[in-house]
């Protein structure tokens, strides 16, 4: 079975999830979040090398005052005990996204976690953090404009220049993008770096996505590689 290089996931259905057991929404994104965490060792043992994770965008905003403040809380956890997570699994961390809207202690949190894994090179993983594509490239236009006046950066535009102004500057294109929970849609998730990249959509939810349904992606992706012939070795 040939890996991805770099999978691409969107976490979805924590909410039903914890529904369908008659619990809160909440219950559910902390139950996410333990998955999160395992995907990530799954992932590592798979031989990913890279792995980004679409948490929270910029439309979750509009949810609830209580499911908003749950999902910081969970965040601000997460993001301390991802500091001993990423060195066990020798696994660089970074955020994707617009981090300037979170309180300042998330921040924080942020960036020591960045600069504590960044020679870390088993696993490279990716969490999007008020993260819409639509931003995150109106972000680069905006940068790319400041550049210019400032004479650092000379047209004609390219590709790969546009690349270089994104927050995923100098990770690869994801290989294969799964979205949990039935919804048929990319909800402006990556829409620059997915421009060739295998979709998987499984019913399963967030919370139950396991191994064995990581390897069922894995092995469409690989079915389609042998139709297409676009194989990549891993
Ligand atoms: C989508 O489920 C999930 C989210 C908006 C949050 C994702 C968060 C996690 C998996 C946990 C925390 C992650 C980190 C990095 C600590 P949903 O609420 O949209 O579910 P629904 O579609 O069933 O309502």
């Amino acid at each position: 079975m040939r890996v991805p290089n770099h999978i691409a996931i969107i976490l979805d259905g924590n909410g039903r999830w914890a529904k369908s057991k008659g619990m809160p929404r909440n219950y559910g994104h902390v139950k996410g979040c333990e998955n999160l965490e395992y995907i990530c060792e799954v992932a590592k043992e798979l031989g990913v090398k890279y792995l980004t994770v679409y948490a929270f965008s910029t439309e979750n905003w509009k949810r609830s005052r209580e499911e908003v403040e749950g999902l910081m809380n969970l965040f601000r956890n997460y993001l301390k005990k991802c500091i001993k997570i990423s060195k066990k699994n020798n696994m660089r961390v970074r955020v994707i996204g617009d981090p300037s809207a979170f309180d300042e202690d998330i921040q924080n949190r942020i960036r020591e976690l960045e600069e504590f894994s960044k020679d870390f090179d088993e696993l490279h993983f990716q969490i999007a953090l008020n993260y819409g594509s639509r931003d995150e490239i109106t972000r680069a236009v905006n940068r790319m404009l400041e550049d210019q006046r400032q004479g650092v950066l000379t047209g004609p535009v390219t590709e790969s220049m546009i690349s270089d102004y994104l927050d995923t500057a100098g990770i690869p294109d994801p290989d294969l993008m799964i979205r949990t929970s039935g919804e048929l849609r990319l909800s402006n998730y990556l829409l620059w770096q997915l421009a060739y990249t295998e979709f998987y959509f499984t019913d399963v939810p967030w919370p139950d996505f396991k191994k064995d349904e990581l390897v069922k992606a894995i092995e469409k992706y690989n079915e389609r590689d042998r139709r297409y012939g676009g194989v990549k070795e891993a």
